[in-house]
């Protein structure tokens, strides 16, 4: 049984086949090549547009969703996450997709499960359908000319699962990333690193921006996001007239990540990454239910 808990568990030809149906599945018709099977989403962690990516990609395929809630499940009567998986997994739905605060959470339960699970989102450590997303954004804009582009990763990179992911993705699809961040926000990796914004958006051809992950922070190791956003928030002056594409997961937090400027200048793809989003969860759902 094969599982999605990271970008690494697919081949990057697996991801270009992926790409090829999110392609197809932009025309937003219904499907029904999940017709007749079940999905079951539980989500540990608040979200707004991965739990309705995934469930409007279930729906758009045919497949019916069961939507665990968390708050009223027994998770909060103090069932243990493998129990409560087992006990979702006795109901033989057809896939399980999971998002959880506790990293490697997915993987432990990947083993006591009999269908395919999909990791939403785990702690700090992955977020695979967000990265293919993304890459399938770039891809999409330079019309499949991606291999030495220069992505510009800039915020929260330590704590961002969602830059976890990329950072496997991209590099294995042979972009160029600069991480740029406070101190404090810069994880210890190999690749280029700067604290000099200006300098790195001059170079970039597309910039990712992160929301700070406050609530994955042990303690406050920052004065406060004000700072943060007078050295970091990607403004129309930083940006000015340059041929770049902004891309950020969301939740944007306006005005420390990104200008409400910014926010509505066609360099900026965030809605195009929401749309891009339930076609690649549709072309991931089939995948790991119909070949598995
Ligand atoms: C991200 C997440 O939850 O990891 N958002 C998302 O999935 N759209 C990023 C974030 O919360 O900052």
């Amino acid at each position: 049984m094969r599982h999605l808990i990271s970008t690494k568990n697919l081949s990057n030809q697996e991801v270009l086949d992926i790409f090829k149906d999110a392609k197809d599945f932009l025309d937003k018709k219904p499907r029904t090549l999940l017709e007749g099977k079940s999905i079951t989403t539980i989500f540990f962690e608040n979200s707004t547009r991965t739990l309705s990516s995934f469930e409007s990609a279930a729906r758009r395929l045919g497949a019916r969703v069961l939507r665990l809630d968390v708050a009223r499940s027994s998770s909060s009567k103090g069932e243990t996450l493998y129990d409560t998986a087992a006990n979702l997994d006795a109901m033989s739905p057809n896939a399980i997709i999971i998002r959880h605060s506790h990293s490697g959470a997915p993987q432990i339960l990947s083993h006591h499960i009999h269908c395919p699970l999909i990791n939403a989102g785990d702690g700090k450590h992955a977020h695979p359908t967000q990265a293919l997303l993304d890459l399938f954004t770039i891809y999409e804009h330079f019309k499949g000319e991606i291999k030495g582009k220069k992505i510009t990763i800039i915020g929260d990179i330590k704590s961002s699962r969602v830059a976890n992911s990329n950072i496997d993705l991209l590099t294995r699809f042979g972009l160029e990333i600069t991480l740029v961040a406070p101190p404090h926000f810069m994880p210890n990796s190999n690749l280029n690193y700067t604290y000099d914004i200006k300098k790195a958006i001059e170079k970039a051809d597309i910039i990712m921006s992160l929301r700070t992950q406050v609530e994955r922070h042990e303690k406050i190791v920052y004065a406060s996001l004000k700072d943060y956003a007078n050295d970091f928030c990607i403004n129309s002056s930083l940006i000015n007239d340059k041929k770049v594409i902004l891309l950020h997961p969301g939740p944007v937090n306006r005005n420390i990540d990104i200008s409400d400027e910014v926010m509505n200048d066609p360099r900026n793809l965030v809605l195009k990454q929401v749309e891009h989003g339930v076609a690649i969860r549709m072309a991931v759902l089939k995948k790991f239910i119909l070949e598995n």
